[in-house]
């Protein structure tokens, strides 16, 4: 008798083991489906996003993601507003844009580091335009150095300057551009994210705690939204090569930001939150695989090791 009960208690374990195994193969093959989906198909079967509306409307669009995503749309034969800090640059980018696509191209001048009155001026000059995708791209570089919360320089301001920029623009820029989609019952919100919004990155922490806010301010939109046709899409890039990574050399884990930002918009109505491209969305993978007191462990030392390459090169200079 009680060996039968051990008999039935092993083929229970079994029958549990085979259940879970069944459902992971399951759902990594779904995962891998729509990745494939998500990242080749779309490469052909496209969304056209003039669907959405004549007008796109891009923050922090004079160089970068920004620029890529601003060029592309106009290829796709959107009208753009091009919106950044300085009008110099602004009039270049858009002079470059009107000669390789032949659309129209409005300029406006914001900082996004200051508070919220600077958007009067943006939704003023937004009037009247039959905006259809929103991309909010803007957002603080990285500090130079990396540090711990209260040893960042000029915290204050620092802290003003990065929640104003990555965060304020993003809902300041939404409560401007989505009544006119919801009246229309079509528009396109794309927020930039990053893979930092992923887990908490010490040592970069404003930046990645930003990063988190855009992911959940995009997926609760979305949900808000869908019924009335508003698609929000929340883009979470890993290292793409711009001022911002001090232009590193691209390779298979590194994008142009031409290539990230064309392989990006191919999976609109693919996907609602993405790493933008193949070769980031499985580096995202992989990643999600190391727990986070190793990725911390290992981050951690990477930063101390770069303190001490700058202390050790500042003391051969003296
Ligand atoms: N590059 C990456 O590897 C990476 C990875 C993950 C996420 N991201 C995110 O992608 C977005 C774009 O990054 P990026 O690498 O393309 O940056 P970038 O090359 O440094 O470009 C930033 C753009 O934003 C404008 N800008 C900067 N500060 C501004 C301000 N205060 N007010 C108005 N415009 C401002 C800049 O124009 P002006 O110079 O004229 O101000 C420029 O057009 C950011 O949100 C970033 O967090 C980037």
């Amino acid at each position: 008798m009680a060996g039968e009960e051990f008999c039935l208690g092993t083929e229970g374990f079994t029958l549990f083991g085979v259940l879970a195994a069944s459902y992971i193969v399951i759902t990594q093959a779904w995962r891998a489906i729509r990745g494939l989906r998500c990242h080749l198909l779309s490469r052909w079967w496209r969304t056209d996003v003039t669907q959405y509306g004549q007008w796109a409307v891009v923050t922090g669009a004079t160089d970068g993601i920004g620029k890529a995503y601003a060029l592309e749309l106009a290829k796709r034969g959107m009208d753009v507003v091009l919106i950044s800090r300085t009008m110099e640059k602004l009039e270049r980018v858009a002079a470059e844009i009107e000669k390789e696509s032949g659309c129209k191209i409005k300029c406006i001048q914001a900082d996004f580091t200051n508070g919220s009155h600077i958007y009067r001026k943006v939704q003023e000059e937004l009037k009247g335009l039959d905006i259809g995708v929103l991309v909010n791209n803007v957002g603080m570089k990285i500090s130079e150095i990396s540090s711990k919360f209260l040893d960042a320089p000029n915290l204050e301001k620092m802290l003003d300057s990065t929640i104003n920029c990555n965060i304020l623009s993003a809902v300041q820029m939404t409560r401007i551009v989505l009544p006119q989609m919801v009246q229309r019952k079509k528009g396109l919100v794309i927020n930039i994210s990053s893979e930092t919004g992923n887990r908490p990155y010490p040592m970069a922490l404003i930046y990645s705690a930003s990063k988190v806010f855009v992911d959940f301010f995009s997926r609760g939109l979305h949900t808000e939204y869908k019924s009335q046709g508003i698609t929000v899409q929340c883009v979470m890039p890993l290292f793409v090569s711009t001022d911002m990574t001090n232009k590193m050399k691209t390779n298979i884990f590194v994008k142009s930001a031409d290539a990230f930002a064309r392989e990006a918009l191919n999976t609109v109505g693919y996907t609602e939150r993405t790493s933008g491209c193949l070769s980031h969305s499985l580096q995202s993978y992989a990643l999600n695989l190391v727990s986070d007191d190793l990725f911390h462990f290992v981050l951690l030392g990477k930063t101390l090791e770069k303190h001490f390459k700058n202390l050790s090169s500042r003391y051969k200079n003296n």
